[in-house]
């Protein structure tokens, strides 16, 4: 299993309140799969993500459970270690891809540092290794493209070249949170079948997170269905799809039908 998530449960402390915001969770991620972690706004998902990356906010904390990533338990990694993990093993989309780029700088060289971060190469090898992976989320024109200031790009171009900076370390698993939740719904059914390539060319694992059961539908080969931090239902998402066990879960299939 690449990642398994054993009874998680994280809880948020601050002057104002105290409270559970992720109860006992536990779910899987095999090799080569796409997991959707769907719910309403609210349930928890974001903190799940963040939570396996190392980067919950500090008011929010783990209070049981295993995070189990290649059978390493991440909760017990040091932060040294997680740094080098977060980008190289594991990549991160998140919600916002204008925020993520930084204005100033253009795309190739902001993909280019993660190269130099993670990887060793040659300042010749990462230019072409640049291209490359511009070409592999499906940009037609990687020179112009890899030039370009990240307000030129159209959204959905940004999303894509958020996709390559993100597998640019060759991560296992890749943690997409919304990753089409701002762009239409062509530019979206593209990023999908990208999702979907990318799992046979490089052998990604995708944990989806999203609160849209059409993108589940398209593309996830799992589905956990969350509901107030907890788990109602989870397995394969044929079955869970067309037979779905919880009252929760058919209402969020309402949504789409
Ligand atoms: N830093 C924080 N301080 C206080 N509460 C927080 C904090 N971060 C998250 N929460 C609370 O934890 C709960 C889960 O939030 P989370 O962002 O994980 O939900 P989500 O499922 O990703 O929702 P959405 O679909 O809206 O993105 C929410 O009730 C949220 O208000
Ligand atoms: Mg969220």
């Amino acid at each position: 299993m690449l990642l398994a998530i054993k009874n998680l449960s994280i809880h948020v402390s601050t002057h104002i309140e105290k409270k559970v915001i992720v109860d006992d969770v536990s779910f899987n991620v095999g090799e080569k799969r796409v997991v959707a972690l769907v719910g309403g706004s609210g349930s928890g998902k974001t903190t799940i993500g963040l939570s396996i990356l190392g980067l919950l906010s500090p008011e929010l904390r783990v209070t049981k459970g295993a995070i189990f990533f290649k059978k390493r338990n991440l909760r017990s990694l040091p932060e040294g270690a997680m740094r080098i993990l977060r980008g190289k093993e594991i990549g991160m989309v998140f919600q916002e891809p204008l925020n993520a780029f930084n204005p100033v700088f253009r795309i190739g060289n902001q993909i280019d540092e993660v190269l130099q971060y993670h990887l060793d190469l040659s300042s010749k090898q990462r230019k072409a290794r640049v291209l490359e992976l511009l070409d592999i989320v499906g940009m037609k024109e990687p020179k112009i493209m890899a030039k370009a200031y990240p307000h030129q790009l159209s959204g959905g171009m940004r999303q894509r070249a958020m996709i390559a900076q993100a597998i640019a370390g060759n991560p296992s698993l890749l943690i997409a949170d919304e990753p089409t939740s701002n762009l239409d719904v062509t530019l979206q059914a593209r990023i999908m079948d990208l999702f979907k390539e990318l799992k046979d060319k490089i052998n990604l694992s995708v944990l989806l997170i999203t609160h849209d059961l059409g993108v589940v539908q398209h593309l996830a080969d799992d589905v956990v269905v969350m509901k107030e931090g907890q788990v109602v239902e989870s397995g394969m998402t044929e079955s869970i799809l067309t037979k779905p066990g919880h009252e929760y879960t058919k209402k969020l299939m309402e949504a789409i039908n």
